[in-house]
């Protein structure tokens, strides 16, 4: 009963969809819970399509099948037939009901999927996680998002071992059991899909807040977690209260329910998971202490508790067809937290911290052997399908299409999405349509987007014609073949520009007699564009895609003092940045080419310049004293050595640390340091941010000066972010206080997951030879588990994904020990396996050496038997 699904089972296609033969009107769901086992009653209230003929068809895995009647009568083993994946009955009609009694075994649950155990069977709490296909581990039922029925399910469990039970829904009743056992049921008014059914059970603790919509409704909003991190919860029912205020405003969309519950789990799959009034969070991305959390955590948080709150609206209420869709509620309600996280924080910091997790992410997965349209033509594991592109550059899309509509039009488009399909399961298209239509303008040209893989490049080219006075600016797309697509399309591609002057100022622009103020939107349409500009007085510096206006590579012919001058005045704060980027990178090939060493001062020169400027924003002048990172250096090369990109990377930050001085370094460390507070306010968060910053680069320059001032900071830390920023610095730079500062930390936090989880990253990320042998230590620390995801990742997927030298080690040691682990994984928990498999992405440009190595792994690997169909369509689409 546990064989696995067949690993080389045929893709299933968007193009073969149709609407279900068979819906579920109704389902009353009744457990007897039990650590080992649960028993599981489903009455189901079933539908025909009077036009499909199709036999009943239920999807189940891993059932234990009891019992099963039709109508209220027993059927005979005649009547119905186990097939794969599922369970066929015959006899059933329009109107019919069918009841069937499974059990399935919550403690053997290592994959997480369906309902499990969460921590020791003694202490730990069930519950369950059913996106994507997880229903069909806890009952047969046509497991797809396109079937909405409404719930009731009862609880029944033992009082004493199972106080609180939880299910999605607003609470129906509650009672005794004979035998010291009680019972609790739910109802949910809104018919909802399967993915979203939700159960907790177990000893948790609450916090509690009430809430009163805007449209008058009064919530409870109630976060659960176990004794030792319910103090910790305060700050996500903080944010959480945030994201419903801001819902309302920015939307116009207000909770439908009485209770709104939030649960906190050690051991989860991803980050967080929406069902229908039973949010479910990994602690990861939920606890917030300043004792054990850093100030990105904090941001993390918030983001998190903001984005499964808005699903709510976009992919409850309005739900996916299929999933092919996914990116219809993921990428907008990536969008939508994008926009909350802005406008509760700083805009421009939000939008450089995104941008630069799609080049790191999203970028990567869309130049190789994994590249997927945003809307998928086929899958074979949905699971490897919640990627950065469905996420990060679905957000994208939908962020192009709110600047194609402007703020009020988008809204106007929302409103009209929500209201026409309420209650249903939609797709990309009425999307587009609804927010085409609210605004009278044909968006389905935004439609290539969502099938076409691949980061267009934008080749920009200026000509200034003095006599003229006119400045003619020509655009070309360029998508390359990849995915199955040999021949890509033009694609719209929305570019925010301005001029600037050789003053640094903002010229104003006259573009097809229209004048604006300083600032346009073009839109490239075709392969190639000319653009003219009229009465521009000089020659004038572009600002284009400013804000990042659409997600594809610019390659534009600045000069290194045209870069530099963007830099210094462009009131985009994100486009100074990436003028700051683009520059580094010019000064990285300098230095990798022993050439052009302008590019190399331009970038020290303006750099040293804004370290002087008393007004930058702290968060935002570290952010521009940080290159790209080796994994975008790597994306731009077309064979790879990541020893040579780390030197090359850290050669550079060496000559920024020498420009600025060390002086200067240190007396700005020191100034930061004075003002060191645990105060979370943006302020506070921005100087810790660039202290770090300054401390990393002086590091580089005075290793010994940089670990004096590590250790004070060590052990005088208010915080986490300092305490952790500090014990980075020590790890990499003193041998003996490094060592010291570890163990000190180890013991600390003996007793506290997520603080362990850090200690085990950083040490994973420590560059060079021995970074091997100390992740095979690491393995050994009686706290380390492949069990737990949270822990695997923190060692094993920081070493393989934010470890380049130690990971690509020229050996091959590195990728064979992460193979074997990999292996090890898949037999627990094949989402984990597949998800830290993704790693070895982009082995195709490595050198030589190491891409035999790595071709020699996953050759071995794939050849494996048993292999999950998760794993095993990583490592084919990995090797084609
Ligand atoms: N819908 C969840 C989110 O908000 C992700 C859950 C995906 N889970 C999975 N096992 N694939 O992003
Ligand atoms: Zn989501």
């Amino acid at each position: 009963m546990n064989a696995r699904p067949d690993a080389a089972s045929l893709p299933i296609r968007l193009a073969d969809y149709r609407a279900p033969a068979w819906r579920v009107e109704r389902v009353e769901l009744d457990f007897e819970l039990g650590i080992d086992a649960t028993e599981v009653t489903a009455k189901l209230l079933l539908r025909r399509d009077p036009a499909q003929h199709a036999p009943l068809r239920l999807d189940g895995e891993n059932l234990e099948l009891l019992a099963i009647a039709l109508d209220g009568q027993p059927l005979p083993a005649t009547a119905y037939r186990t097939i794969e994946g599922g369970l066929e009955v015959d006899g059933a009609r329009d109107g019919s009901v069918l009841e069937t009694r499974v059990r399935v075994l919550p403690a053997a649950n290592t994959a997480l999927e369906g309902l499990y155990l969460s921590g020791p069977r003694e202490t730990g709490f069930l519950l369950t996680q059913c996106e994507a296909q997880g229903f069909r581990h806890i009952t047969y039922f046509p497991d797809r998002p396109d079937v909405q029925s409404s719930y009731t399910v009862t609880l029944r469990a033992d009082r004493a071992r199972f106080p609180v039970l939880l299910a999605g829904g607003n609470p129906d009743g509650a009672g005794e059991l004979p035998g010291g056992r009680h019972w609790a049921r739910f109802a949910d008014p809104h018919p909802r899909p399967s993915y979203l059914f939700a159960l907790v059970a177990g000893r948790l603790e609450k916090i509690e807040r009430d809430y009163r919509t805007a449209d008058g409704r009064d919530v409870q909003l109630k976060i659960w977690a176990e004794a030792d991190a319910i103090a910790s919860c305060h700050y996500a029912m903080d944010a959480l209260e945030r994201s419903m205020r801001w819902d309302e405003q920015a939307y116009g969309r207000n909770y439908d329910l009485d209770v709104f519950h939030v649960v906190a789990t050690h051991d989860f799959n991803m980050g967080a998971m929406e069902n229908k009034g039973l949010n479910i969070f990994n602690t990861k991305c939920l606890l917030a202490d300043p004792d054990s959390s850093t100030d990105d955590e904090y941001r993390r948080v918030e983001a998190v508790v903001a984005h499964e709150y808005f699903h709510n609206w976009s992919g409850n209420r309005v739900t996916c067809r299929d999933w092919f869709q996914l990116s219809l509620k993921e990428g907008f309600t990536v969008f939508r937290e994008q926009s909350f996280s802005a406008d509760m924080n700083s805009a421009p910091l939000k939008r450089i911290e995104d941008v630069a997790l799609l080049r790191r992410a999203q970028f990567p997965e869309d130049a190789g052997p994994l590249a997927h349209p945003v809307r998928p033509a086929e899958y074979r594991e949905i699971n490897n399908f919640y990627t950065a592109t469905v996420y990060e550059k679905g957000a994208e899309l939908v962020r192009m299409l709110a600047g194609r509509l402007g703020a009020e039009g988008f809204r106007r488009g929302t409103d009209l999405y929500f209201s026409r399909n309420d209650g249903r399961a939609a797709t990309i298209e009425d999307f587009l349509a609804a927010l085409g239509e609210a605004n009278g303008i044909d968006l389905t040209p935004y439609l290539a987007w969502y099938g076409q893989a691949g980061t267009p490049r934008l080749k920009a080219h200026g000509e200034y014609d003095a006599a003229r006075r006119e400045y003619a600016l020509t655009l070309a797309q360029y998508t390359p073949p990849g995915a199955g697509q040999p021949h890509k399309q033009a694609l719209p591609i929305p570019v925010k520009l301005a001029l600037f002057g050789a003053d640094g100022r903002m010229l104003p622009l006259h573009l097809d007699g229209q004048t604006a103020a300083t600032e346009a939107v073009v839109v490239l349409t075709e392969a190639e564009q000319h653009f003219v500009f009229r009465d521009v007085a000089e020659r004038p510096v572009p600002s284009l895609l400013r804000g990042f206006s659409a997600p594809v590579i610019l390659e534009c012919d600045y000069t290194p003092a045209e870069l530099a001058l963007l830099l210094g005045h462009d009131p985009d704060g994100f486009n100074r940045w990436e003028a700051g980027q683009q520059l580094a990178l010019r000064a990285c090939d300098a230095l990798r080419d022993d050439a052009d060493p302008q590019a190399v001062a331009a970038w020290c020169d303006a750099l040293a310049a804004l370290f002087d400027d008393a007004q930058l924003d702290a968060a935002l002048l570290a952010d521009l004293l940080t290159p790209p990172g080796e994994i975008e250096l790597a994306e731009r090369e077309s064979v790879v050595d990541p020893a040579r990109i780390h030197a090359l990377r850290q050669q550079l930050q060496r000559r920024l640390a020498a420009r600025i001085g060390g002086g200067k370094l240190d007396a700005r460390y020191r100034a930061l340091a004075a003002q060191s507070t645990a105060a979370l306010d943006a302020a506070s968060q921005a100087s810790r941010r660039l202290k770090q910053r300054v401390l990393h680069l002086l590091a580089l320059l005075d290793p010994a000066s940089a670990c004096d001032h590590a250790a004070t900071q060590y052990r005088d830390a208010p915080g986490m972010t300092d305490r952790l920023g500090a014990l980075a610095v020590l790890a990499r730079h003193d041998g003996v206080r490094g060592t010291e500062s570890l163990a000190h930390y180890r013991a600390r936090y003996a007793n506290d997951p997520l603080a362990l989880d850090k200690w085990f990253a950083l040490q994973a990320q420590l560059p060079g030879e021995g970074a091997l042998a100390r992740v095979q230590a690491l393995e050994a620390d009686p706290a380390f588990t492949l069990k737990n995801p949270n822990r695997a990742r923190a060692l094993l997927g920081t070493f393989a994904s934010g470890n380049p030298t130690g990971f690509h080690r020229a050996d091959g040691a590195g990728y064979r020990l992460y193979a074997e682990r990999l292996l090890a994984l898949d037999a627990l928990n094949p989402q984990i396996a597949a998800r830290l498999a993704t790693a070895f992405n982009g082995w195709q440009r490595l050198e030589p050496r190491r891409r035999e190595a790595a071709h020699a792994v996953l050759a071995t690997l794939s050849a494996h038997d048993g292999l999950s169909r998760n794993l095993a369509e990583i490592l084919g689409n990995m090797l084609k």
